[in-house]
């Protein structure tokens, strides 16, 4: 089978470069990338206008299989990062059972494969039962595949173990993702520490919360020559310590989600339960330092944290509300209405924190549209404009801040391993 993708701007997010170019994919791979290209019998996508770009990685998301597959599953999940221009995902091990064995890991990649959307990259728990106190089995659930280890949704409380885990990490060329954050700072807060909360009665939750956890993370890091992912970056502070961490060489890299860019505590202001988030929504001045901050390049990746919950548990009074939001449909035209169309990034640059970069942190091949590279592509059309309708996501949930928002930038088709999923303007 052939796919012509025909009349589009080919993107190379580590050059940073826009070409005027058609590209042949031939079964999964792409076989030729030229300008003029002409090939019988193929499926021609006509992309005048559009941007052609390796395939998306989101490296931070919640499948919620095995377990919570009332909230999303694999299947779910993966058809609506394809829907939303992603050809892989990583997810995180916070089911039921955790993916703290190798059996999960297995699991996790065989519901992935029976899917056949998005691919699928397991992160495994750094302790048993995201308990912190004892090693999960990460040499086992290497070897199954897992690319990183990571407690995401909750902190490794003690230093101690982050420091063994950290050893082992380094031992399997593994990053570790931190999920930073100090539970006796955080104290059941429930937003952003300042005057929005104490307007809204709300317990909050200081940026010291983050930021220590920061500091510790990068001093272990340091010290031992782990590979440290700071996830969910969400406070100047935070930006501040990596940036400097980063200067001094420690191998740290960070991802910034499209809800800490965009949105801010006052977001909260009608109790809206989608948008609790942990960490939560902060200040203007945080959501400057974290655009700074993509744009001097301290924060490496754009990840979505997809956190899927199902109506019922949000619909409930803000207090008792999980923690959470969905992200893989809203994030690449997030990330094109107010990162790229204000010029914090080029798309090129923006693309290269969906792309390349998020595939270096987790030690995934290079993705690339050349000759021999495989045909992970997504099509963008960076100027069409629609309205984000969670009536139509193809997650099982609907738990997203974002509806009703306009945003220009949109998916237009979504190919993996060759295998193309097309959408129409109206995001079907
Ligand atoms: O808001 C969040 N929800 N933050 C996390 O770290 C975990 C996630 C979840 O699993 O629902």
């Amino acid at each position: 089978m052939k796919i012509l993708i025909k009349g589009g701007t080919v993107v190379d997010p580590s050059a940073g470069t826009l070409r005027e170019l058609d590209v042949l994919v031939e079964d999964e791979r792409v076989i030729k990338v030229e300008a003029g290209i002409t090939a019988r019998g193929a499926t021609v996508l006509d992309t005048a206008g559009m941007l052609v770009s390796p395939g998306l990685i989101d490296m931070h998301v919640h499948l919620r299989e095995p377990g919570y597959e009332y909230k999303e599953t694999i299947a779910t999940g993966t058809a609506a990062a394809v829907r939303g221009g992603f050809t892989a995902v990583a997810a995180m091990p916070n089911t039921n059972p955790v993916a703290d064995t190798r059996a999960v890991i297995e699991y996790v990649k065989k519901q992935a494969s029976v899917a056949a959307n998005a691919r699928v990259y397991p992160v495994g728990a750094v302790t048993r039962g995201l308990e912190g106190n004892e090693l999960a089995e990460m040499g086992e659930m290497r070897e199954a595949g897992a690319v990183a280890f990571s407690n995401d949704g909750r902190p490794v409380v003690s230093a101690g173990v982050m420091r063994r885990a950290m050893q082992y990490a380094r031992m399997f060329g593994t990053p570790i993702i931190s999920h930073c954050e100090d539970d006796t700072l955080v104290d059941g807060g429930m937003m952003n520490e300042g005057l929005t909360a104490s307007v809204l009665g709300l317990k909050g939750i200081p940026a010291a919360a983050e930021e220590v956890m920061v500091a510790r993370d990068l001093l272990l890091a340091e010290a031992i020559g782990c590979a440290l992912h700071v996830a969910h970056v969400s406070t100047a502070g935070s930006v501040r310590l990596i940036r400097e961490a980063k200067r001094r060489g420690v191998p740290v890299t960070a991802e910034v989600t499209p809800h800490h860019f965009v949105l801010t505590e006052e977001a909260i202001a009608g109790y809206d339960t989608n948008a609790k988030v942990n960490p939560p929504l902060r200040s203007k001045a945080d959501v400057q330092a974290v655009l700074e901050g993509l744009a001097d390049g301290t924060i490496d990746v754009i990840a979505s944290d997809h956190a899927p919950h199902a109506d019922y548990e949000k619909a409930v009074e803000f207090d008792k509300a999980p923690f959470g939001l969905l992200g893989l449909e809203t994030t690449l035209g997030l990330v094109f209405t107010y990162i790229v169309e204000p010029g914090v990034l080029s798309a090129p640059q923006a693309l290269a924190r969906l792309t390349v970069n998020p595939a270096r942190v987790l030690g995934l091949a290079e993705p690339a549209i050349n000759p021999g590279a495989m045909a992970d592509i997504t099509v963008i059309d960076p100027n069409h404009e629609a309205q984000v309708n969670p009536d139509r996501f193809l997650s099982k949930s609907r738990n997203t801040p974002f509806g009703g928002f306009w945003l220009r930038g949109q998916p237009v088709a979504t190919i993996v391993a060759g295998k193309i999923f097309k959408f129409d303007q109206e995001g079907r």
